[in-house]
């Protein structure tokens, strides 16, 4: 398969191996705190009908059942690998159901959402404006879609030269095969507004990486399975990713590689679409 037909899954990222269990475990503990604290910003409450889009380890959906099962509420949580759907669904819980479904291909659910949301998934999509389409339109009136983004953070200015070339070589050959945009988010709010949205937001973080945390194992095995490629298109040297990867295992070391932005906005209701 040449480059440029490469989707998330085939053999890039995703799949059932060690490594991507491990990674999906550390974004979910690295992100999951301020999702959190965004969603309940948002109003999150008992009775909600939600859909957490590329779920992966389903941490977000398994909270967010929590949050909502009271009052009839439900969530439903949807992944195209086998693997993060076997994560997903092994606790099972009250007001959660799990299910294979490529949000670009497949036919959009029956049901209307108060909530839908998506954390470094479209990102990774070619079909990224398509898909937001598609996402807006499965919202019940007044719901509020939610989407996370990875962006350019602060990694050409890191004093760690090893790691300014591993990262930047690693968001190179990210864009190279499956055609990851890590400047689409700059456009957040505004591709909401461009839609109709109301209620607009959008805020942008960057956490620490280092000292061992969840962060810095994320990156690091993210740059293991990417080494490969990242190699072959000669987008860093071996030298400068095995001393990206000591540096990220150095309790000593601390950095900021790229940050996270959020964006989100909300449906109209029917009285504000017909008056
Ligand atoms: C970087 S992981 C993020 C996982 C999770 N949302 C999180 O933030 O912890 C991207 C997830 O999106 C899923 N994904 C990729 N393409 C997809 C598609 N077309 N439809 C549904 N899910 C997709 C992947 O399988 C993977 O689980």
């Amino acid at each position: 398969m040449k480059n440029d037909e490469l989707r998330y899954g085939d053999d890039v990222l995703g799949g059932a191996s060690e490594v991507e269990r491990r990674r999906l475990v550390a974004i979910a503990e690295t992100n999951d705190p301020t999702t959190r604290a965004l969603l309940r910003s948002l109003g999150l409450t008992a009775g909600w009908t939600c859909w957490e889009v590329g779920a992966g380890a389903g941490t977000v959906a398994t909270w967010l059942a929590d949050q909502v099962v009271a009052d009839g509420g439900s969530v439903l949580a949807t992944d195209i690998d086998d693997a993060a759907l076997a994560m997903a669904s092994a606790a099972p819980q009250p007001g959660l159901s799990v299910q294979r479904h490529d949000v670009v291909h497949d036919p959009l659910p029956d049901t209307r959402f108060h909530l839908i949301h998506a954390r470094f998934v479209l990102e990774h999509l070619r079909e990224r404006e398509d898909v937001l389409d598609r996402l807006v339109s499965a919202l019940a009136p007044n719901g509020i879609i939610v989407i996370e983004s990875v962006a350019h953070g602060f990694i050409e200015s890191s004093p760690h030269a090893p790691l300014r070339e591993a990262m930047s070589g690693l968001e190179q050959v990210m864009a190279a095969t499956i055609g990851t945009d890590c400047s689409w988010a700059r456009n957040f709010p505004a591709c909401f507004l461009a839609r109709g949205l109301t209620d607009l937001g959008a805020q942008a973080r960057i956490s620490s990486t280092g000292g061992r945390n969840a962060s810095a194992t994320c990156w690091a095995l993210t740059l293991q399975r990417l080494r490969p490629r990242i190699l072959e298109q000669g987008l860093s040297s071996a030298e400068a990713l095995d001393a990206a990867d000591q540096l990220l295992s150095d309790p000593m070391f601390f950095d900021f590689v790229f940050s996270s932005i959020a964006g989100w906005g909300r449906r109209k209701g029917l009285r504000e679409k017909t008056g």
